[in-house]
C-alpha cells in the first residue's frame, strides 16, 4: 500500500509547529516558539502573527528535510482551523491552502482541541472508552472519547482555563509569562502551607476564576504587612497554587471516572506538562486500576505532531476540506 504522508501545521497562537507523520508515525516535528510575549505578560495577536509569517515557511523545509521527504511525496497537508488567535490561524490555513493547491493535494482541517485528544495516541495505542481531561492555556474541558471520532463533552470550565488560572496567579506572583511551568518548577522546592479554596460547581464542569481573586486579596493583605511577602514565600506560594490547580481538576475527574464507569483517564495539553498533576494522577489511576495515557512532555504543549495525526486519521476516514473553509477564533470539539 502506497504510504500515507501527512504535513501538520500548527499556528493557533504563539507557536507556530511543524510536523511530519508517514503512516502515523513521527518523522520529524519541530516548533518555533515566540519569545516576544514574554516582555508584555501575554500573548500580543498582532506580534504572534508576524512571526507566524515570518517563521513558517522555513521551519516547513526543514521538517520536510529532517524526514527525509520532498514536498511531492506529501499525501495532504492538516492544518489547525481553531479555536485560536484568528490573524495566527490565517497564517497557518493560508500557507497550507497554498501549498496543496500547488501540489494538488487534499487540505485537511483540524480542531485545535480535537488535535490535543490525538496527542495521547502519538505512543500509545487507544483502548476506548477514555475519559479526557484537555488543560491548556485557552480550555479545560473533560471530553468522553469513545472512539477517534465519537466524542461527548460532558464537562469545561465556566470561567478560566486551567492554564490562565497558572499564568494570571503567576503573573500576581511577578513571574513571567507563560507563568505555568515556572510555578511548577518553583513549587518543587516548597509546601503547600497556604489554602485557597477549591471550586465546586455542579457536575463535571469547573472553575477557576475564584482562585485569581483569592490569591490576588491573599497577597494585598500579606504585602500590606510585609513588602517582601512574595519573594520570601515564593515557593510556597507556587506550591500552594499548583496543590489547588491540580485538586480542583483531579476532584473532578474522579467523580467522572466513578460515574461513568470508564476505566482509562488521559490528560492533555500544556498544563498536563505539569509534574504534579501527572505524579497524582499516576497513584489514583494506580490505586483504582484505572489506565493513564499521558502524552510526552512535548506533545503535551502545542506542536505540529498532534495535528499531522489528527489529520492522519481524517485522511482514512476521506474527511477533506474545502479550499475556501475560513479560520474559527471559537470551534466547539463537536
Ligand atoms: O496547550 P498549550 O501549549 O496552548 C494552548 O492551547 O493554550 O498550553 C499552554 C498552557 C499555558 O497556560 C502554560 O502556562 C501551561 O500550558 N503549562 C503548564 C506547564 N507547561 C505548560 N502549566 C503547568 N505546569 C506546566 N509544567
Ligand atoms: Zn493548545
Amino acid at each position: 500500500m502506497k504510504d500515507i504522508i501527512i504535513l501538520g501545521i500548527e499556528s493557533s497562537c504563539d507557536d507556530t509547529a511543524v510536523s511530519v507523520i508517514v503512516n502515523g508515525k513521527i518523522k520529524s516535528n519541530l516548533i518555533s516558539s515566540q519569545w516576544i510575549h514574554k516582555k508584555y505578560g501575554g500573548v500580543v495577536p498582532e506580534a504572534a502573527s508576524r512571526q507566524h509569517v515570518e517563521s513558517i515557511v522555513e521551519l516547513t523545509e526543514t521538517a520536510l528535510l529532517e524526514a527525509g521527504i520532498l514536498k511531492t511525496h506529501l499525501s495532504a497537508i492538516a492544518v489547525t482551523r481553531g479555536p485560536g488567535l484568528l490573524g495566527s490561524l490565517l497564517v497557518g490555513i493560508s500557507f497550507a491552502k497554498a501549498l496543496t493547491l500547488s501540489l494538488k493535494i487534499p487540505l485537511i482541517e483540524v480542531n485545535h482541541l480535537y488535535a490535543h485528544l490525538m496527542s495521547l495516541f502519538i505512543d500509545n495505542e487507544p483502548n476506548f472508552p477514555i475519559l479526557v481531561l484537555t488543560v491548556s492555556g485557552g480550555h479545560t474541558q473533560l471530553t468522553l472519547m469513545r472512539s477517534f471520532f465519537d466524542i461527548e463533552i460532558i464537562g469545561q470550565s465556566i470561567d478560566d482555563a486551567a492554564g490562565e488560572a497558572f499564568d494570571k496567579t503567576g503573573k500576581l506572583l511577578g513571574l513571567a509569562y507563560p507563568a505555568g511551568p515556572i510555578i511548577d518548577s518553583l513549587s518543587k522546592a516548597g509546601k503547600a502551607i497556604f489554602k485557597f479554596p477549591i471550586s465546586n460547581v455542579a457536575d463535571f464542569n469547573f472553575s477557576f476564576s475564584g482562585l485569581k481573586t483569592a490569591v490576588l486579596y491573599f497577597l494585598r493583605e500579606q504585602l500590606n504587612k510585609d513588602s517582601e511577602f512574595i519573594k520570601k514565600n515564593l515557593s510556597d506560594l507556587c506550591a500552594s497554587i499548583q496543590t489547588t490547580i491540580c485538586q480542583t481538576l483531579i476532584q473532578k475527574l474522579k467523580l467522572a471516572a466513578v460515574r461513568t464507569q470508564v476505566k482509562a483517564i488521559g490528560i492533555a495539553g500544556g498544563v498536563s506538562a505539569n509534574s504534579q498533576l501527572r505524579e497524582e494522577l499516576t497513584l489514583l489511576c494506580n490505586s483504582n486500576d484505572w489506565k493513564l495515557y499521558t502524552a510526552k512532555l512535548s506533545y503535551c504543549t502545542d506542536n505540529g505532531a498532534m495535528i499531522a495525526l489528527a489529520g492522519y486519521y481524517k485522511f482514512l476516514n476521506q474527511e477533506f476540506a474545502e479550499d475556501t473553509f475560513q479560520p474559527l477564533a471559537r470551534y466547539p470539539i463537536i
